[in-house]
């Protein structure tokens, strides 16, 4: 591929899947201590279009390029770079700065995690951003211990259902909360389903458990939600809100009541507590080791079949808009993955 016909999508303005615009460009060059990468795959996340509908605090202004992870291989390096080298095949996360929804990604050489060959592009690229959050919400932040009892919320979404493999991985007696046509893979992955469009899932989680669960992971958000979330902890549990996945169907209101109720149940004396999820630049800033160790265990662990990210469909990225409506359409399963190349 030429440097002039390389490609990027832009947010042109705030708005739906239509603003979302395939351009051609001429792709940096690396600065000192950054690579290039000619990107196989990236990752589309449920953040995406929150930051591509809302304007917040933190959130980019347009038109930027989103996205968070890519793999793909190296074909420019930067002054002072040692490794990786040309034509290493890495992954890596942005530390949430975007730009990866493009053919070639400028990043700093540091963040770079080298991906084993046999790993499928798409997988590989399902293993950065999700796996990290779920690794750093069970570990970092819920300091989980074999024989607990969790309650996983969208357990077959990206984030949940790496919680779901995390959690096989920790030993801990899993429930995930699912559409229905779902259940089967939430059961296959290790927790059992429970139905959050037909069910109460805080009444159902009393009747399989007795006395509730010890954490739940909570991806959805909003005050009501939350509030039934914590009702499911027993004495001593942990309520860890890690996203809200509800502000794309229901607006950006499930903010405020959001954090009104996780210090709700900071406030009350009743022995449950929500414990603050470390912010995930901030925290893999801070530990890169653990930032590279993290990811070069999962690539361990998929290359060698113990464990599979569940990929819900492969995109061109040039139709990075299909990939917006399919999400705003929802009933996938795993992970949305943009391809670069084939
Ligand atoms: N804290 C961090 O660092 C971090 C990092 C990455 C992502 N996140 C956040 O995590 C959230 C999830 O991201 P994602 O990429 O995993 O999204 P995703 O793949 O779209 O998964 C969300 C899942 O939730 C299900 N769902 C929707 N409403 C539900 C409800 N009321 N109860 C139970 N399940 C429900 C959806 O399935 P159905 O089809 O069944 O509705 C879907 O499977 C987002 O808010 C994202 O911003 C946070």
């Amino acid at each position: 591929m030429s440097r002039d016909t390389s490609h990027r999508v832009i947010v042109a303005s705030r708005g739906g899947p239509e603003v979302l615009e395939y351009q051609a460009h001429e792709p940096a060059e690396p600065g000192p201590g950054e690579v290039r990468i000619r990107s196989e795959a990236c990752g589309v996340s449920a953040y995406d279009p929150m930051l591509r509908q809302y304007a917040f605090p933190g959130a980019p202004k347009p038109p930027y390029t989103p996205g968070e992870d890519v793999v793909g291989v190296v074909d420019a390096v930067g002054d002072g770079v040692i490794a990786p080298v040309l034509g290493d095949r890495v992954a890596a996360w942005t530390f949430g700065d975007g730009d990866c929804y493009a053919e070639h990604v400028v990043v700093d050489a540091e963040r770079t995690v080298s991906v084993p060959t046999e790993l499928d592009a798409a997988e590989a690229v399902a293993l950065v951003v999700n796996y990290l959050t779920a690794h750093a919400a069970m570990h970092a932040a819920a300091g989980v211990a074999s024989g607990e009892r969790a309650l996983i919320h969208g357990a077959a979404g990206g984030v949940g259902s790496a919680l779901v493999q995390l959690g096989v991985q920790a030993g801990l007696e899993m429930y995930g909360t699912a559409s229905a046509h779902n259940h089967e893979i939430v059961r296959d992955l290790g927790a059992v389903p429970i139905d959050y469009r037909n069910e109460d899932f805080a009444v159902r989680i009393k009747e399989l458990t007795g006395d509730g669960v010890d954490v739940v992971f909570d991806v959805i958000g909003g005050g009501r939600q939350l509030w039934r979330s914590s009702r499911c902890l027993r004495k001593g549990g942990r309520l860890l809100m890690l996203g809200m996945a509800a502000a794309n169907r229901k607006g950006r209101g499930v903010i405020p009541g959001s954090l009104l109720v996780a210090g709700l149940v900071n406030a009350m004396p009743n022995g449950k507590r929500s414990p603050g999820m470390p912010s995930l630049d901030k925290y893999a800033r801070e530990n890169m080791d653990w930032y590279r160790s993290t990811i070069t265990e999962m690539f361990e662990l998929a290359a060698t079949g113990k464990m599979r990210p569940l990929i819900a469909d492969r995109v061109p990225l040039a139709e990075a808009r299909r990939a917006h409506e399919r999400m705003a359409a929802g009933g996938y399963a795993g992970k949305i993955v943009l391809m670069a190349s084939d």
